[in-house]
């Protein structure tokens, strides 16, 4: 494809050879080293978020939800516009991706309108046919397994907040089963954190996951660890993280799940218990006095805001990180 690739000179990028087209479907698609880097291109582009303009053109980024949003929505329009490019919005409902034609269409034919897509959906395997068949990068904004993108804008929260991620110990409390819990154990353990996800039986993380993320953390420094009791999970943690214990598309357990989940509240009590200075972090919506008490994340030591806010500046980094793989021509 024939890009305009001037902006990017500005952009610290090494040149080399073209790979191939790369994608970001789930945590350990970046390297540690991936990482570190679109962090740091975070920050640079959070400091200055209108100097680089990898989608001059405009080029366009397809957005598609098949499930409810408000953060991902705007922090992807916003950023998208801010690197000089063009946000489509297509409604997930209306295309009926898979119902009224295959991903495998669908996916050749946005890769022809678009420069990357990026894609809310349900089953993970609905997006990597998506990246099978488009022909540009694709973009994770939320399966039912991961979402990377969350992680991202939260790694630079903490970095913002304690100056460093290797080392540090979160406390994953809730859903250790859904996105977020998936999501935490790879990149944490990929910027080298101790992670601990702490669930109700019946709702912990895959075995599969807790060996992928371990055997990243071997690498790392890091550690990945089940904690079933919620106090020992949260005992000397710096980060206190949860969820909703019911994710898009599980609504019909909410019942069960109510009886469950209560000892693993993010209570004021609960939240006592990590270090003096702990931060409590929550990726949104979030169901006061459920999860969390509006005590904590209404509290002095919330960074909610900050995580909403880097959504974008982190999707930023890893749009530019994608298109520089397809600007090398
Ligand atoms: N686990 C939640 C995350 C929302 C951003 C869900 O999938 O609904």
């Amino acid at each position: 494809m024939n890009h305009p690739t001037a902006s990017l000179a500005s952009l610290p990028i090494p040149r080399g050879p073209r790979k191939g087209t790369r994608h970001f479907l789930r945590d350990d698609d970046l390297s540690p080293a991936d990482q570190a880097r679109v962090l740091d291109l975070a920050a640079d582009l959070k400091r200055a978020p209108y100097d680089a303009k990898p989608l001059a053109g405009p080029r366009t980024v397809a957005m598609i939800f098949d499930k409810q949003t408000l953060r991902t929505q705007a922090s992807f329009a916003a950023g998208i516009a801010e690197l000089g490019g063009h946000p489509m919005l297509v409604d997930g409902a209306l295309a009926g991706i898979g119902v009224r034609e295959s991903v495998d269409d669908v996916a050749r034919v946005l890769g022809r309108q678009a420069s990357v897509i990026v894609w809310r959906t349900f089953e993970q395997s609905r997006l990597e046919a998506m990246a099978e068949h488009s022909g540009v990068p694709v973009v994770n904004a939320l399966t039912d397994e991961f979402h990377p993108c969350q992680l991202l804008a939260d790694l630079l929260t903490i970095r913002e907040q304690k100056g460093e991620l290797a080392g540090l110990t979160v406390a994953f409390l809730g859903d250790g089963a859904c996105n977020m819990g998936n999501s935490w154990l790879l990149a944490g353990a990929t910027a080298g954190l101790h992670v601990r996800i702490s669930s109700p039986e019946g709702y912990a993380p895959g075995a599969a996951m807790v060996d992928a993320a371990a055997a990243i953390a071997a690498g790392t420094g890091g550690s990945a660890v089940l904690e079933a009791d919620p106090h020992a999970a949260v005992a000397g943690a710096d980060v206190v993280v949860t969820d909703t214990w019911i994710s898009m598309g599980k609504e019909d357990e909410a019942a069960p799940r109510a009886q469950v989940f209560g000892p693993y509240s993010v209570s004021a009590a609960l939240f006592a218990e990590a270090k003096p200075d702990a931060i409590a972090m929550h990726c949104l919506p979030a169901y006061r006095g459920k999860e969390i008490d509006a005590e904590v994340i209404d509290g002095p030591r919330s960074v909610v805001w900050d995580e909403a806010e880097n959504r974008r500046h982190a999707q930023k980094a890893v749009l530019t990180w994608l298109l520089e793989e397809e600007d090398r021509g």
